[in-house]
């Protein structure tokens, strides 16, 4: 299969985690390459359901390598806390997994951060997932922020910490905000310096080296199209590059080493968080949290949901180059008589085939719509294109079209074997 980046081509939670476990088959490296524990990737192994946040997906399948790139910023507790909770119930997580010395640490003044921004915000918030993502990829940037390799050069860390802390308190009380504790941050980041210790490297080399030897990586991405700090709706989006560009800054694996680009997205279109969502519906929202589907995977809030929106996916083939297309959750649109795709956006007497830029005007745009004819038949048991029923069929071929890129995957459920390969 070659080198293979996984995208979301929306906002996040397409079903990346599934995909990736699927292609994972024919990987032998899954690496991660932006994020943090924002991520929530859902993979279900027969009964089983697991919900990784740093841990590339790929750590489900005995034999493959998993590395945590240097794009990726690091909760280090939340990382050993994964961790443990994997090898507790029997997933081998030890010289499998290769974490990077220069991805960034996320520490809890970055979460009072995120917390305290967001509260003076007001109605005006991000809804981030407060795990101090925004200001962790801010130090990284203003260049005041300590990485894995500092957190595991354990007898400097106390004097690298305590200065760091120093500063951002005094900015945490200007805000008004509660200080973090010293001693308790130094005696937590110690003792997960020591139990990471063993899993930090230099993985640029790392990873050159597996590529010497013929290894195919999957490079799975976290968030989605349109909640990149470049091309997504700017504020309302996370702080790190997820379209497939940062794949390669975010590992050290250049653009001519990767092979092909896989976006993944829902049947219809979901958001969590605040932000502009031209295409949201309330009767579809209602249907499908009625099922007990589209809660955050991370947070557990309910997400926001719409119909397909095509002017966003072709904007995500576009700007990701996704050659392939896997689209996830058909069997959510099971019940639907009618559904509609957006095709254009309407402003007053301006038409838009793209995400204007400026987020007042994409606020106010108008979706404009076409409509197909429902299924009305469940697909969850459907194992091959020509079981698709035919109203089904229709729909995913105009929905690859409008988006721009050749349909390869269909999943019709959350399991592994729910899953189509056209
Ligand atoms: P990710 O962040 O992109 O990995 O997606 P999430 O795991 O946050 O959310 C996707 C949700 O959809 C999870 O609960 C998956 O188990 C589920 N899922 C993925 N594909 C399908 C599908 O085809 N049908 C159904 N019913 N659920 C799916
Ligand atoms: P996966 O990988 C969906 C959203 C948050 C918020 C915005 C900024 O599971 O698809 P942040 O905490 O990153 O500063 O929040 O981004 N967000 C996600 N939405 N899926 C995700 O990850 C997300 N990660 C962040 O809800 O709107
Ligand atoms: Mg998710």
């Amino acid at each position: 299969m070659g080198n293979t980046i996984l995208v979301g081509a929306q906002w996040g939670d397409e079903g990346k985690g599934k995909i990736i476990d699927v292609l994972t088959e024919q990987a032998d490296v899954v690496v991660r390459y932006a994020g943090g524990n924002n991520a929530g990737h859902t993979v279900w192994v027969g009964r089983q359901k697991y919900v990784l946040h740093l841990i590339p997906s790929g750590i489900l399948r005995r034999g493959k390598l998993c590395v945590i790139g240097n794009g990726v910023v690091i909760d280090p507790l939340s990382l050993v806390a994964e961790i443990q909770g994997l090898q507790n119930i029997g997933v081998k997580v030890g010289r499998n997994l290769v974490i990077s010395e220069t991805a960034h640490v996320v520490f809890p003044y970055h979460r009072e951060l995120d917390a305290r921004r967001e509260l003076l915000h007001g109605k005006n918030k991000i809804g981030t997932t407060k795990r101090g993502i925004g200001p962790a990829y801010g130090d990284k940037v203003a260049r005041t922020g300590l990485r894995m390799g500092d957190l595991v050069d354990l007898d400097r860390l106390a004097e690298k910490v305590s200065a760091r802390v120093r500063e951002n308190n005094r900015l945490l009380k200007a805000l008004g905000a509660k200080p973090v504790v010293l001693k308790r941050v130094l005696a937590e980041y110690l003792q997960a310096g020591r139990f990471l210790k063993p899993f930090v490297t230099n993985t640029v080399p790392f990873l050159h080296g597996v590529m010497k030897r013929g290894a195919r990586l999957l490079f799975e991405g976290a968030q989605g199209t349109f909640l990149d700090l470049d091309h997504g709706t700017y504020p309302y989006v996370t702080s790190s590059n997820t379209t497939a560009g940062g794949a390669c800054t975010g590992s050290g694996v250049p653009p001519h080493r990767m092979d092909r680009v896989v976006g993944v997205m829902k049947a219809y279109t979901t958001r969590v968080g605040e932000g502009p969502l031209p295409t949201e519906n309330k009767e579809i929202s209602s249907l499908l949290h009625g099922m007990g589907r589209e809660f955050g995977a991370t947070t557990g809030r309910a997400r926001r949901c719409g119909w397909f929106d095509a002017v966003a996916t072709r904007e995500a083939a576009m700007v990701n180059g996704i050659d392939d297309l896997a689209i996830t959750n058909l069997d959510g649109l099971d019940t639907v008589a009618s559904i509609k795709v957006c095709i254009g956006y309407r402003h007053g007497k301006k038409r838009f085939q793209y995400l204007p830029s400026d987020i007042r005007t994409l606020s106010a745009c108008a979706p404009i719509y076409t409509e197909f004819a429902g299924w009305q038949t469940p697909t969850e048991r459907c194992k091959s294109w020509r079981e698709l029923p035919a109203n089904a069929r229709a729909y995913l071929k105009a929905i690859s079209e409008l988006t721009g890129a050749k349909l390869c995957i269909v999943s019709v459920g959350p399991g592994r074997e729910q899953t189509i390969f056209v």
